[in-house]
């Protein structure tokens, strides 16, 4: 799933915006050089704010392992890999990076590369095994532990709450489909802010919201696999609810803490110049990017249904207040584009989907394609934050995750050569640089992924990391692309390719 937004995003800001912006660069900003996706190609030396956040991301279930140690419950991904034909090669994530053994590796990568942000996610059955009732003190400690080598390390621990490992207990009783859900995470913020908060104080609820509702109830191609769209928008708004009882968890337990969301965006393009597709593409924008984000800042949904069938979805009187939040900051997640076009009449006569959701969604095809499949196309960073900025009066916005899946493997020297990685990250940062330019707030920018890690149903077939694992021997090696980010990070400053 995927939002909207073409090249007038920048032209709408108001002149107020553009002032006090801190990104310079030494000849103007980055420069068109002709082909759509490599517009944002640096022509010069960008500096970025003195004190912005370089970091990189992680999730537990991507690289921790111990799936079954030290008091850990089941999680409904745990259920999920070991279920016969869901995950590429028959892979699973018992061992993955071995990251709650190696823990230590894993700081020694950051600060290799002069990382000054680390986001990574608690494993809630880590923490609560069965999704309610007393923590288990070994989980909270491992994760006490990396929070203060962190620390120690200078780096800021950017801690997720739920990057989509639910207990499976909870499930049992409905996971995101049973409204109690939002209740026991908030319960679950709760016990980890008193166990963490005294250090740490940037927090995530989710990671991308839309995407484990849709892929986890929809497409099914997600734990825990369930195919169904009203089951798909029932979650959404259980999710909403729970987004609401955890931010005000959080604030109550520790005031003062910074709370948002990872969400899932990318900037929708309409295939077309119609109206029908103007129209799709905003469909799209709404339960792609903002489907979590106006319940919790605006108390309502955004129009994405030609109906919204709010018993379906269990929502009842007083919800809409319930849901809301005001997140101190919006994570953005992003890695391509979406293109919409509006489905012909009779599709939607004929297919009930199409009817209530008239948009059909797909990849651009105009830019270079990644392993996994998906369009290099940095505009879309630049679009997406500038009509976060423009629609939410300037949030303060921090990029949770960027990255792209390129399967280079080390040469006969060890060495691995990902120059496509880092012509990725030096033009989707040009594309975020100009936005900054143009007057957004953005705080801090997390590649995905520290290292090579578990890519949920792809299994291990796709790297995204900045640091190779070898997953035989947990060996981790920093790719050319970590070098160049380690030197980004150190300077300040993303330089043209030349340099
Ligand atoms: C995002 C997920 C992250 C990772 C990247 C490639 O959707 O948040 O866990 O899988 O995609």
């Amino acid at each position: 799933m995927q939002s909207v937004l073409g090249a007038g995003a920048a032209a709408a800001v108001p002149a107020s915006l553009l002032s006090g912006c801190s990104v310079s660069s030494k000849a103007g900003t980055a420069a068109s050089t002709g082909s759509p996706a490599r517009q944002f190609s640096p022509s010069a030396e960008i500096t970025f704010p003195k004190g912005f956040f370089w970091g990189a991301a992680t999730a537990s279930y991507q690289i921790e392992g111990a799936w079954n140690e030290d008091g850990k419950g089941e999680s409904i991904w745990d259920r999920f890999v070991h279920t016969p034909g869901r995950i590429k090669n028959g892979d699973n994530g018992d061992v993955a990076c071995d990251s709650y053994h190696r823990w230590r590796e894993d700081i020694a990568l950051l600060r290799a590369m002069n990382l000054t942000s680390y986001r990574f996610s608690l494993s809630w059955p880590r923490v609560q095994p069965s999704g309610a009732g007393a923590v288990n003190a070994k989980g909270v400690e491992y994760y006490s532990r990396l929070v203060d080598a962190l620390l120690e390390a200078r780096i800021r621990p950017f801690v997720t709450l739920y990057h989509w490992d639910l207990p499976q207990a909870l499930d049992e009783s409905g996971g995101w489909l049973n409204r109690d859900t939002a209740a026991r995470f908030a319960d679950y913020a709760q016990a980890v802010v008193q166990a963490l908060g005294d250090r740490v104080t940037d927090w995530m609820l989710f990671n991308e919201p839309s995407v484990f509702t849709y892929s986890g109830y929809l497409e099914g191609t997600h734990a825990p696999g369930h195919k169904s769209i009203l089951e798909f928008l029932r979650a959404t708004h259980v999710v909403n609810l729970a987004q609401g009882e955890g931010f005000r968890a959080l604030n109550a337990t520790r005031p003062g803490v910074r709370v948002g969301t990872a969400f899932n965006m990318s900037a929708c393009e309409p295939a077309t110049g119609s109206d029908e597709d103007r129209l799709a593409a905003e469909r799209a924008h709404a339960i792609t990017n903002v489907w979590f984000i106006e319940p919790a800042l605006r108390g309502r949904y955004p129009q994405a249904f030609t109906f919204l069938p709010e018993t379906a979805m269990g929502i009842k009187s007083g919800d809409m207040e319930k849901t809301r939040a005001p997140l101190d900051f919006i994570g953005i997640n992003l890695y391509y584009r979406t293109v919409i076009a509006a489905p012909g009449a009779m599709e939607r006569a004929t297919h009930t989907q199409e009817w209530l959701f008239p948009a059909n969604m797909g990849g651009g095809h105009e830019g270079p394609i990644t392993d996994i499949g998906w369009e290099v196309w940095p505009k879309s960073l630049h679009d997406i934050v500038m009509r976060i900025t423009r629609d939410y009066k300037r949030p303060v916005i921090e990029i949770t995750e960027n990255g792209c899946a390129y399967n280079d493997r080390p040469d006969a020297t060890g060495t691995i050569h990902d120059q496509r990685r880092i012509a990725y990250h030096r033009d989707y940062l040009a594309a975020l640089a100009q936005a900054m330019s143009e007057g957004a707030d953005v705080r801090g920018y997390h590649a995905w992924s520290l290292m090579d890690n578990f890519e949920w149903a792809d299994g291990f077939s796709q790297r995204f990391g900045l640091a190779y694992v070898d997953y035989k021997t947990q060996k981790r090696t920093i790719k050319e692309s970590g070098r160049w980010y380690a030197k980004v990070a150190a300077e300040n400053r993303v330089t043209p390719k030349s340099e």
